[in-house]
C-alpha cells in the first residue's frame, strides 16, 4: 500500500509517494529527498539531530512519520539560508565557533531557530543556554 503526500519542503510543493507508511520523516527527507543536513544520531528522539521545522515547529524527525503530515510545511536547515546570505543562527554559530564535530550542528541551528519562533527566546540569555 503506498500514499502519495503533498509537502511544502523549503518552500517548494512536493508530492511524495510513500511506499511504506512506516517512513519517518527523517527518512524521508534524508534517503527519499537527498536533504541529508538533517541528521540520523540516536533515532529515538533523544539527541535532537534530526531537528527539523514542521508548520513553524521544532521536531524531532526521527519520530515522526512521514504519513501523518500531509499539508505540512517543513524547514530543514537546507531552507534556511538565501542564497549566500545565511540566516542570523547559522551566522552566528558561525561567528562564534558554535560547533564541535559539526554533526549535531544543524539540528542545533534549527532547535535555536525555532525557539525563536515559538517565542520562547524571551529576554532571559539563560534560558536561550
Ligand atoms: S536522531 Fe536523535 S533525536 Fe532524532
Amino acid at each position: 500500500m503506498s500514499l502519495a503526500l503533498t509537502l511544502r519542503i523549503n518552500g517548494q510543493a512536493r508530492v511524495v509517494e510513500l511506499d511504506d507508511l512506516r517512513t519517518t520523516l527523517l527518512d524521508l527527507l534524508r534517503e527519499g529527498l537527498g536533504l541529508t543536513g538533517a541528521k540520523k544520531g540516536c533515532d529515538r528522539g533523544q539527541c535532537g539531530a534530526c531537528t527539523v521545522l514542521v508548520d513553524g515547529r521544532r521536531i524531532n524527525a526521527c519520530l515522526a512519520l512521514a504519513a501523518s503530515l500531509d499539508g505540512a510545511e517543513i524547514t530543514t536547515i537546507e531552507g534556511l539560508a538565501h542564497g549566500e546570505r545565511l540566516h542570523p543562527v547559522q551566522a552566528a554559530f558561525l561567528a562564534h565557533d558554535g560547533l564541535q564535530c559539526g554533526f549535531c550542528t544543524p539540528g542545533q541551528i534549527m532547535s535555536a531557530v525555532g525557539l525563536i519562533a515559538e517565542g520562547h527566546g524571551g529576554d532571559d540569555p539563560e534560558r536561550i543556554r
